[in-house]
């Protein structure tokens, strides 16, 4: 069965109180946390300030996606808020020296921790991760802004990784565009988190994710 995680960058951030308690009625497992910076991407959402005054208003696994330039200057802050699984980007660093570094940070924090490749981004390049990592993301759109189109091409990178899966403990998610319309795909493929923004924060949220999760 498919893992579902709200993203909340699609929630009304006038009333977000209520769109807590809205995501907290439904079967929604993880709550997605989209951070970005302005650098990495355009856009800017929100810091380690908010993560913990939603703490106080679920008990949904805190999914923190980072999209940063200096992920490491962030990690202790986001998982004092709360965060249990920390993904940031295989494109925030130069080499992998870095990103084992980053990798042993994260785990020193007593925190899950994921990779995220963009779509421009071979799926081979997390091959050294395999063992060390408990999450890869593959992203469905190139990050940054939410209600963006689903980039079916990516199912491909999920092959790759569903075939050697079962010789390690890695979950993959899926994020970026999903909807009606390709969820059946996603299922099929083998991925295990799916998020989505803009398609469960429009229309009756509890109905889509059962369905999701029939
Ligand atoms: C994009 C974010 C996504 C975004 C998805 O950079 O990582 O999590 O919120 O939004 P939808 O589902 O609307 O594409
Ligand atoms: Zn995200």
């Amino acid at each position: 069965m498919n893992l579902v995680a709200p993203s909340l960058l699609a929630a009304d951030f006038l009333n977000l109180e209520n769109e807590i308690n809205k995501i907290n009625n439904t079967k929604a497992d993880w709550l997605h946390l989209d951070i970005m910076d302005g650098n990495f991407v355009n856009n800017i959402t929100f810091g380690p300030d908010l993560v913990k005054q939603l703490r106080k208003h679920t008990n949904l696994l805190f999914d923190v996606h980072l999209m940063l330039m200096e992920p490491n200057r962030y990690f202790k802050d986001f998982v004092k808020a709360g965060a249990e699984m920390i993904t940031f980007h295989y494109e925030s660093y130069q080499n992998n020296e870095q990103r084992f570094q980053a990798i042993e940070l994260i785990k020193s924090l007593k925190c899950q921790v994921g990779i995220a490749i963009n779509p421009k981004t071979s799926v081979k390049v997390l091959e050294p991760f395999y063992l060390e990592v408990n999450m890869f993301l593959i992203m469905s759109v190139e990050p940054g802004f939410g209600g963006q189109k689903f980039m079916p091409k990516m199912l491909e990178k999920i092959e790759t990784l569903v075939k050697v899966q079962s010789k390690y403990n890695y979950l993959i998610q899926m994020d970026g565009g999903i909807n009606n319309k390709n969820i059946q795909l996603i299922k099929n493929s083998g991925v295990n988190v799916i998020v989505a923004g803009s398609y469960l924060f429009n229309g009756n949220m509890s109905e889509k994710i059962n369905e999701i999760k029939e």
